[in-house]
């Protein structure tokens, strides 16, 4: 078999699925530790965490992302758990900037630990940052992160801007009855800062019952909001990353706002993403249960690469969390990972 090489932009459609979908993103999770514990990604007691030493290295991630970046992945997000709370991060991002074909490598962080590695995270490769931060408020903000102090992420929030990321993105879950008071508030932030905020609807991953249902609130109403505050939002054509999120910009604003709506209206059939597990499991699909170890094909390109065609051989058209919400029967099996264990 020849050697594998770094494909060409053209040729760049090696990780095509059954669905004509390219794949060119990959999603790193390096733990599910967590120095938080979000009301809808964690229980408060009783999650059971990976044993030290069931993660996978930072020379296997290095060795995985070699064959994605010859399979044509160009771009990398590192999440978690909370990425930053895994040790010199920044030595694993330099290794991973190095790797031919990779172009962009973002962080997603819920930035506690952010204030004093930005700089270093900087240099070491990392562009973009995406930060959650589901409430402005002290007081509310420690009832749904379940403890954290709201001012570590907003010291991380302001070494972001400083230490240059571009674009900076806030993930905000809106949540009924919790924190969608809120989205006036971060509407203002969007017009003050060059800063762009991202409502995502809230997900039923590893939790599909009626706490879910209760808290669930379609992002239809942000446009309501917009109206009501007598503002039309303008449509961005900017693209400012992979994701699936329609970008709007209000009137004078010096930020956006984008809405990311994966169980009102899907957007599967624009997917252009695999995830890596900690414990390194290919995952083709956020939702549902299929994954794929890498493990024990550490070492050998081609088995590696034979992986990931596998992987995308069965990533399903679509995944169901509309279902979910309607409490229809599902065409098959959702995982039981919580959304700390899959990274998002
Ligand atoms: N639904 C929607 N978003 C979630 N996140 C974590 N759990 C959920 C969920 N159930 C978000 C986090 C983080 C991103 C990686 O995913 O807030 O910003
Ligand atoms: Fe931690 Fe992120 Fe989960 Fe919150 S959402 S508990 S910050 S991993």
């Amino acid at each position: 078999m020849e050697p594998l090489r770094a494909p060409t932009a053209a040729e760049n459609r090696l990780l095509t699925d059954r669905f004509g979908r390219v794949h060119d993103y990959l999603r790193i999770s390096l733990t599910d530790r967590c120095n938080l514990r979000c009301v809808y990604c964690m229980p408060a007691e009783g999650m059971q965490f990976m044993e030290n030493g069931k993660h996978l290295t930072f020379d296997e991630i290095e060795a995985v992302v070699r064959v994605a970046a010859k399979l044509g992945v160009r771009r990398l997000r590192l999440t978690g758990g909370e990425p930053l709370v895994r040790p010199h991060v920044e030595q694993l991002v330099a290794r991973l900037a190095a790797i031919p074909g990779i172009e962009d490598i973002a962080l997603t962080t819920n930035a506690i630990f952010l204030a004093p590695k930005a700089e270093a995270l900087k240099q070491a490769g990392i562009t973009r940052i995406n930060i959650s931060l589901d409430s402005m408020r002290q007081y509310r903000f420690a009832q749904i992160t379940r403890g954290g102090d709201i001012s570590k992420v907003l010291a991380g929030l302001e070494a972001a801007f400083r230490v240059g990321f571009h674009p900076i993105k806030l993930n905000v879950v809106l949540m009924k009855g919790f924190n969608d008071d809120e989205v006036d508030d971060f509407l203002r932030l969007s017009m003050e800062r060059e800063i762009h905020i991202r409502f995502i609807e809230y997900m039923p991953i590893g939790h599909d019952d009626d706490g879910w249902r209760n808290r669930y609130l379609p992002l239809d109403y942000v446009k309501e909001r917009c109206l009501a505050l007598g503002l039309t939002p303008q449509p961005e054509a900017a693209v400012f990353g992979n994701g699936p999120a329609e970008y709007f910009r209000l009137p004078g604003a010096k930020g956006t706002f984008g809405l990311i709506h994966p169980v009102s209206d899907h957007f599967c059939e624009r997917c252009n993403r695999l995830r890596l597990t900690a414990d390194g499991n290919l995952k083709p699909c956020l939702f549902w249960q299929d994954e794929f170890n890498v493990r024990n094909y550490i070492g050998d390109e081609q088995a590696l690469a034979d992986l990931f065609f596998r992987a995308l051989d069965i990533k399903p058209e679509t995944h169901e969390m509309a279902k979910v919400l309607f409490g229809e029967r599902l065409s098959h099996q959702p995982t039981e990972r919580r959304m700390s264990q899959i990274g998002g």
